[in-house]
């Protein structure tokens, strides 16, 4: 079964020391209030990949992610990190395609494409976010944006190279806004994109990739998102700062994956 994941995207936020302290906090936390089924991702600022991934070690169920990589491996691109140095950090996951990279550094599906091939090369596991803007979703246009952006990518792997990621749909307009997408909007989006899968490469991918929805996803809306079959998780920014926050989204997500276990007996 594919796996429930609560990853918290960090951004361009916290100090050394402040990560630190976040990462040493959420993995107390992992440790105390732990499910096999759940796997807690971090991703801080790439100067601090190796102190929290130093701070978690050890702790079941959390792994570290970088917020981006360059496509190629080395070389003369002052300013940039490659997918070698991320995984030398212990990173075992990389947030690919996020809007604010699309947005203010523009990044293309070309660019990404060529990001997701060396990341899934080296065995980096991509979190890759797709989403459409609040004009496309207003003109109607959201199911055809978001397949034009899985076939312009992720579609152009392999079924087993599509098995090792993780989709995030992450609509521009919900992100850092408070605005978060209705339950129906998630899930239907959601089986959608699992219908893409299906159609593409199969049941055996579409039943195992897991989709996470990101835009405004918090302590108070997390649950009922989680609640949505097709969602596997969240990824989280602004909530994923603070211990407690993340806290009660992860406890969110341990109450569905109770729930499910009751229904599945
Ligand atoms: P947000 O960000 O939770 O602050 O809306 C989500 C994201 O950008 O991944």
């Amino acid at each position: 079964m594919r796996k429930k994941i609560v990853a918290g995207n960090w951004k361009m936020n916290k100090t050394y020391g402040e990560a630190l302290l976040l990462g040493t906090e959420v993995a107390d936390m992992v440790s105390r209030e732990h499910h096999p089924e759940l796997l807690t991702i971090l991703a801080p600022a790439f100067p601090f990949l190796t102190a929290v991934s130093r701070a978690t070690d050890g702790t079941d169920g959390i792994s570290i992610a970088a917020q981006n990589c360059h496509h190629e491996i080395s070389g003369a691109f002052t300013g940039e990190v490659s997918v070698p140095m991320i995984i030398s950090c212990s990173a075992h996951y990389v947030i690919i395609g996020h809007s604010e990279r699309r947005q203010y550094f523009n990044e293309t599906d070309e660019l990404l494409l060529a990001k997701l091939k060396t990341a899934i090369g080296h065995g980096l596991r991509p979190i890759f976010c797709i989403g459409e803007t609040k004009a496309q979703r207003e003109s109607g246009k959201h199911f055809e944006t978001i397949q034009s952006q899985l076939e312009k990518t992720l579609f152009h792997f392999s079924a087993a190279q599509v098995a090792m990621t993780v989709i995030a749909y992450e609509p521009v307009w919900a992100i850092g806004t408070g605005l978060n997408a209705t339950p129906e909007q998630v899930q239907e989006m959601h089986a959608f994109i699992r219908g893409l899968l299906l159609k593409k490469y199969g049941i055996a991918v579409a039943e195992n990739v897991s989709i996470l929805y990101g835009g405004s996803c918090n302590a108070s809306n997390a649950a009922t998102i989680f609640g949505c079959p097709d969602v596997d998780g969240g990824l989280i920014g602004g909530a994923s700062l603070k211990t407690e926050d993340f806290a009660a989204i992860r406890k969110a997500m341990i109450a569905q994956l109770k729930t499910q276990s009751i229904t599945q007996e």
